[in-house]
């Protein structure tokens, strides 16, 4: 049965196609709005815009749910591993143990870069952020396999270089680590697992004296799933609307770590450490932090608190607000980080001011207490929470090259000067 809204202007009604989700979700289709009135509607930021259909991942942000492909974000933090999440978001099933193994496989053929690349790496001075090298290192790679550029190209050339972008990342965050540090890069062991060998590439030096520690492992490999998709957000959308031109895969995920890099978005979780520090080195006063959010005069925003579409709770932060207690339990840190956070949501979560907005802790609150315990330096986690969403990313750039989604191409409105003469320099 087609619906139908009705949308009346100046004195001529115009029907709007409805469409409906799965889950009920109704949007109005407002594709041909222009070309049936001249009207175009305006949603700054895109609050309330669907940009596509999509089947890989449902949010509803009231009730706090998040689901990969039906699944939901607890059980698979649960039950899973980042290899078979990475698989179930690119290929939309659950692998059986044989698709796995392939899967596995295949990723692990591909974990090392081209020696050249290390010359890129000699390049950027000693401190370079970590996702500074990481989106240049990820554009770079581009350019070593110029196939995945092809207009003509196969199935079986995306699915190439998907395998090849899933087995480099870690490789490439933690040589960009390594040279962060000024340490020898540690080339990848293949008999590892896709988080044993991040690990084992970030802290070991040689083989015989590094023991990769299973709790540190398990957390990681949670960490990642958590973080694995998060259907249009704002590094997400960068790279569906990048490959909506047709651009290769490499250049739009590193877009979306650029995206992503921002405090706003993944960043926030670098930023969240830095300010509970600061918190802590000013004296731990508390109520003048939370004044200082609420203060419109000043600049200063609660990091990690807050979400676009989670109103009541973040799932995932829920999540690893437990883990955050367990890994640090399991590897006896006592973090006096992780007491101010908690003192701090406590207090949030009482104020007016942030109970009215809907302003609880993301995603990003807790996990970077947890990558501290790890033992990952603050300048790697946004990289960490890069590494976490590839799979996510490349999902959604297949399904909008799959779908022959047009190119993303917003409108707007002009608010600048009408047409006016040119004046000569003379009479400026
Ligand atoms: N501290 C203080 N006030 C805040 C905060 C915060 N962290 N977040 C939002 N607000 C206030 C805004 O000032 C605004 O107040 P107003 O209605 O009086 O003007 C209101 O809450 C709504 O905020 P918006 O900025 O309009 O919400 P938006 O959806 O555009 O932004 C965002 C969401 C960017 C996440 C925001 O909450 C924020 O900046 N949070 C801090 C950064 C952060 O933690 N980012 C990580 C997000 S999770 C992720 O991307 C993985």
């Amino acid at each position: 049965m087609n619906e139908f809204a009705q949308l009346t202007f100046e004195e001529k009604t115009i029907e709007l196609p409805v469409v409906r989700g799965t889950e009920q979700e109704i949007a109005l289709d407002i594709s041909k709005l222009r070309g049936q009135s001249g009207l175009i509607t305006l949603d700054r930021g895109f609050k309330n815009t669907g940009a596509t259909h999509s089947a890989i991942t449902y949010l509803d942000g009231e009730k706090g749910i998040l689901r990969y492909r039906g699944y939901s974000i607890e059980e698979l933090a649960e039950n899973a591993t980042f290899e078979e999440v990475s698989y179930l978001l690119i290929y939309g099933e659950l692998p059986t143990e044989e698709r796995l193994d392939w899967f596995n496989n295949s990723v692990s053929h591909h974990t090392l870069v081209h020696e050249n690349m290390k010359t890129f790496f000699h390049g950027f001075p000693l401190g370079a952020h970590p996702m500074g090298m990481l989106s240049a290192m990820v554009s770079t790679l581009s350019t070593f396999y110029p196939a995945a550029q092809n207009a003509n190209r196969s199935v079986e050339d995306i699915e190439l270089t998907i395998h090849r972008l899933i087995a480099k990342l870690p490789t490439l965050a933690a040589q960009a680590y390594k040279h962060n540090t000024g340490h020898p890069a540690v080339y990848p062991q293949n008999d590892l697992s896709y988080t044993e060998n991040f690990l084992y590439m970030m802290f070991g030096l040689r083989s015989e004296d590094y023991m990769i520690d299973p709790v540190v492992n398990s957390a990681l490999n949670k960490l990642l799933i958590l973080h694995a998709d998060h259907e249009q957000n704002c590094s997400t959308a960068t790279v569906r609307v990048v490959g909506s031109s047709r651009a290769n895969l490499y250049s739009s995920i590193s877009a979306g770590i650029s995206a992503l890099w921002g405090p706003l978005h993944g960043g926030a979780n670098q930023a969240v450490i830095e300010m509970l520090e600061q918190i802590k080195a000013d004296g731990g006063d508390l109520q003048k932090w939370i004044d200082k959010a609420k203060d419109k005069t000043d600049s200063f925003r609660l990091m990690g608190f807050g979400h676009r579409v989670y109103k009541n709770f973040d799932p995932r932060a829920k999540i690893i607000k437990v883990a955050a207690d367990e890994v640090l339990e399991a590897l006896g840190v006592d973090d006096p980080i992780l007491d101010i956070a908690k003192e701090l949501e406590a207090v949030a979560l009482k104020d007016e001011y942030f109970v009215s907005r809907g302003l609880y802790p993301n995603v990003d609150f807790y996990s970077g207490i947890i990558y501290r315990a790890l033992g990952i330096p603050t300048e790697m986690f946004t990289d960490m929470f890069a590494l976490g969403r590839l799979p996510g990313w490349i999902a959604q750039w297949k399904e909008m090259t799959e779908n022959n989604e047009p190119i993303g191409r917003p409108r707007q409105v002009y608010t600048g000067h009408t047409e006016r003469s040119f004046v000569p320099m003379s009479q400026r």
